[in-house]
């Protein structure tokens, strides 16, 4: 039902003021993934905070201050995980120290191609599908990795998660999802042979520099070949950007040429790549890049590969601020099997419990977006925030 115009900015008030008490007055309860650039002082950390090296940085319940944030922010830390208001219910995440030692693994690889390095590799593949294989895992935002690191490293973990993931929901046996998982997280390791003028220019690529580019998974494959790693993790290493209307790179292949544990990879990287923040665009929210993948994927994707994608994502992870058709601001506090668009949800505003389940005339209308969210909090609350920004729900509406 259509709001009063005086009626309606009481709410707008209130919701703004909810916002900006779950994401400023931190009063315990459930934790958000925040991209650096949104987070404020006073926001709680709910895990470590590792450098490079794997060095404590900040520790767990450290409380963020605006001097911290910048630090983060220049060390390049993408995202950490910050406490909010409600509890709700979480699945549970990859194992924070496989993921660390994922990622120190495939960059010493990267720099040494030394076997006894190649085999924790190995190892930390193994144990990311024991964890998955387990069931405990419930990939919903991809990996929560609090890490000071670059985009590549990061991106490669979230890729080898999602992937083996897929494979699992596939059916694959236990050799095969380490041949995808090797060659998952080592997809993009011919960029390391990329200028980094043009891996990380924030305008647009020149047609010279595009074909620079086009040439890591090549430099990959070729790097693989030299060492003497499995024929099939070598191929999704060549092919990750192959699509199935032969629109890809480096050789155009098409359909059936195309390796399937290829076409995994490269579905969990593009996904991967659009829901993350990139220094020349803004991530796409979750729902956005599921909702992509639904309609347009199997052009470049085999439709059993999207469907097995589209069952291991959420479009709407739990702690995701969303607009409601009924004019309310809610948190999702729990999925719902098999009804990913309606989960259960709490109002940020009466802290009310709605199952959109069961409640049929309400509608999820967009995401919060976390400059929204930001803007609330940097203007000290709803009096100077203006109506249309506070009640305008996000593009998919
Ligand atoms: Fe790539
Ligand atoms: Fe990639």
């Amino acid at each position: 039902m259509p709001m009063q115009k005086g009626n309606s900015w009481i709410v707008a008030c209130r919701v703004v003021t909810a916002i900006v008490s779950s994401f400023i007055f931190l009063e315990g309860g459930i934790f958000i993934k925040l991209s650096t650039s949104y987070l404020l002082p006073g926001m709680i950390l709910e895990r470590p905070l590792y450098g490079q090296s794997g060095e404590l940085l900040l520790r767990k319940g450290s409380v963020l201050t605006a001097q911290s944030i910048m630090a983060m922010r220049r060390a390049g830390v993408l995202a950490v995980r910050v406490t909010s208001s409600f509890e709700t219910e979480r699945g549970d995440e990859l194992n924070e120290v496989i993921q660390l030692n994922a990622l120190k693994a495939v960059k010493e690889w990267n720099k040494s191609f030394d076997k006894k390095i190649f085999a924790t590799l190995l190892k930390t593949i193994e144990d990311i599908i024991d964890e998955i294989l387990s069931g405990k895992v419930v990939i919903g935002s991809l990996s929560e990795i609090c890490l000071a690191d670059t985009y590549t490293y990061t991106h490669s973990i979230d890729v080898a998660i999602l992937a083996i993931a897929i494979g699992v929901k596939m059916g694959f046996h236990r050799k095969k999802l380490i041949c995808l998982g090797v060659g998952s997280i080592l997809h993009d390791l011919g960029k390391t042979k990329i200028p980094n003028e043009i891996l990380n220019k924030p305008g647009k690529l020149t047609p010279d520099e595009f074909s620079i580019i086009q040439k890591h998974p090549v430099y990959g494959y070729e790097t693989i070949k030299e060492h003497d790693i499995n024929r099939i993790s070598a191929e999704i290493v060549l092919n990750h950007h192959e699509r199935y209307n032969g629109s890809g790179y480096p050789n155009g292949l098409h359909s059936n040429e195309i390796n399937e544990l290829a076409y995994i990879c490269a579905i969990a990287d593009v996904y991967s790549a659009m829901t993350a923040d990139r220094v020349y665009r803004k991530a796409l929210p979750p729902h956005e890049a599921y909702e992509m993948i639904m309609v347009s994927g199997e052009i470049n994707f085999t439709p059993v590969t999207v469907e097995a994608f589209l069952k291991c994502i959420v479009p709407y992870p739990v702690g995701s601020i969303v607009y409601l058709s009924n004019g309310h601001i809610a948190q999702i506090y729990r999925q719902n099997p098999g009804l990913v668009f309606r989960p259960v949800v709490k109002l940020l505003s009466t802290g009310e419990e709605i199952n959109l389940g069961i409640e049929n005339n309400i509608v999820i209308k967009g995401l919060v977006p976390q400059e929204n969210i930001r803007q609330f909090a940097m203007e000290g609350g709803a009096a100077n925030v203006s109506l249309s920004t506070a009640c305008k729900p996000a593009g998919n509406s």
